[in-house]
């Protein structure tokens, strides 16, 4: 391209003195997309600063100024004598490439080079792949965000912030804050039944990354993990993520068969378990399973995840303290969360590790630096010593368990046969049973036209058929909504 058709093409530029962009920057700008887009050729040679000013009628120090950026960024370099060149270096197929990424274009069907686990992670479907932040009736699993104590927390924060701001902006012990460590120790061992030392206790972003994490501590690529089934989804994307083989274990109403686990693959290395209200189906893992679960951990040298999501939802009885409290031989590796509590954003759970697997668990979690913000696990610690986080599982337990009681009342008064719903004595959702043979994916899709979220039982299901099942979520919805749900859904079984 010559200096003529150089000028001819810069002699179209269109430059707006009314759209608050300094005039320089519009031609840098204009200018740099000629180039990438390879209007202006690698070595053409443009017209000097004088000449190009005269005919886009701006000043010469507009050019210049235009010129100086394009020059440090190396679209273009200067000849001392001969002018100024379009970068006669720059590739021309990778400004082709960079030319076409004007956004991020999502390409389903290309297949690019992933590895297999990060195709079966994409294949893995998550319920939290979409925005999960304004809550529908009957979304499972969610607090109720409106009830949380937010001017004390606020309050707590800028406290910190004002008294220890040095130590709450550095890096931290990747292991956790230690007074949170502490804290969370005596938690577990008064309401849990746990046995641990805070030593013992990894602070991890919520239980997903102590998931994420114990997987990836404990399996190799390759080898093999029992799953309840139906199963949560984050716990196989997990173990999935680690290069694990699934092994899906039946659940019945003591909770996953370990017998049946024996005869599908006795040799596992790590099985996970929801045992105080299993996800979803709402069973308690009976003691004697417990017993036999630990059991066979021991004879065969795995481990057991125990993912405690919800423990602390117990509406009538005792709670059976934690799986990890009967354990004398150190196979279990607890698993809890404040996200069902105070907040899921929160991003804050825990881990409680065997005493021998302190060092390795704390190090693997140097190497994700997946910390939560220091102040958040500062304030969590003054929350939980202080008295408010007892206080405001208290208030959640009596208000949860009323909207429980209004959607069982509602659900028997609008919805009768059409689905089957029986009270629960813990947990944040219930389980609404479809009648015959009726497709729970049919009506869940059907109830979402509506506005209702109903997830289907058999989304969770991995080998076994179970009875079509919706989740019926009614922690975080108001009872107002509660009622208004239940009457939509009505409206779409009724039209079944
Ligand atoms: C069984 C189970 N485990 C773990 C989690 C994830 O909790 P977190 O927010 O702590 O990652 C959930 C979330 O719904 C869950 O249902």
């Amino acid at each position: 391209m010559s200096k003529r058709s150089a000028m001819l093409t810069l002699a179209a530029i269109a430059l707006d003195p009314s759209s608050g962009v300094p005039l320089y920057r519009q031609l840098y700008e204009i200018l740099r997309r000629a180039i990438l887009e390879r209007k202006l050729r690698a070595g053409t040679r443009l017209p000097s600063t004088r000449a190009l000013a005269q005919e886009l009628s701006v000043s010469r120090m507009t050019v210049i100024n235009a010129f100086d950026q394009l020059l440090a960024e190396g679209y273009i370099e200067g000849k001392a004598g001969s002018g100024t060149f379009i970068t006669a270096s720059l590739p021309d197929h990778l400004l082709r490439v960079r030319a076409k990424v004007t956004h991020v274009a999502r390409a389903p069907a290309r297949r690019r080079a992933v590895s297999e686990r990060g195709r079966l992670l994409a294949a893995t479907a998550s319920s939290f792949i979409k925005d999960e932040s304004q809550a529908r009736a009957f979304q499972p699993g969610l607090p109720s965000i409106s009830d949380f104590p937010f001017d004390i927390w606020m309050r707590m924060t800028s406290k910190r912030w004002r008294h220890c701001a040095s130590e709450m902006a550095g890096y931290g012990h990747a292991a956790g804050y230690r007074p949170l460590r502490e804290a969370i120790a005596s938690y577990v061992q008064l309401a849990r039944g746990g046995r641990c030392e805070p030593e013992q206790i990894i602070i991890v972003a919520g239980s997903q990354q102590g998931l994420d994490l114990a997987a990836r501590v404990l399996l190799d690529p390759g080898d093999t993990a029992w799953i309840e089934d139906p199963a949560y989804r984050g716990a196989c994307g997990a173990l999935l993520g680690a290069g694990a083989r699934l092994v899906p274990v039946p659940v019945d109403e003591q909770g996953l068969d370990v017998a049946a686990g024996e005869s599908l693959c006795g040799e596992a290395r790590v099985a996970y378990v929801t045992p105080s209200y299993q996800f979803p189906l709402g069973v308690t893992m009976s003691l004697s399973r417990r017993l036999a679960l630990l059991d066979w951990a021991v004879r065969c040298g795995a481990w057991i995840i125990e993912d405690d999501y919800d423990s602390e939802y117990r509406y009538t009885g005792r709670p059976l303290a934690a799986l990890q409290g009967l354990d004398k031989e150190d196979r279990v590796i607890y698993v809890g969360t404040f996200s069902k509590v105070l907040f899921p954003s929160l991003r804050l759970g825990y881990l409680v590790v065997p005493a021998d697997l302190i060092d390795v668990f704390s190090a693997a979690q140097a190497h994700t630096a997946c910390y939560s913000p220091l102040i958040n696990q500062a304030v969590l610690a003054d929350f939980l010593t202080e008295g408010h986080f007892a206080r405001h599982l208290r208030r959640m337990r009596r208000l949860y368990e009323e909207r429980q009681s209004v959607l069982v009342q509602c659900a028997a008064r609008e919805l009768g046969q059409r689905l089957e719903i029986k009270p629960a004595r813990a947990g944040m959702h219930l389980i609404g049973w479809l009648p015959g043979d009726a497709s729970d994916q049919a009506v869940s899709r059907r109830a979402a036209e509506v506005g209702v979220d109903v997830r289907p039982l058999s989304f969770y299901c991995l080998n076994v058929k179970h009875r079509g099942g919706l989740l019926l979520g009614y922690t975080g919805i108001p009872v107002a909504e509660i009622q208004r749900g239940v009457e939509k859904l009505a409206t779409v079984l009724r039209a079944g």
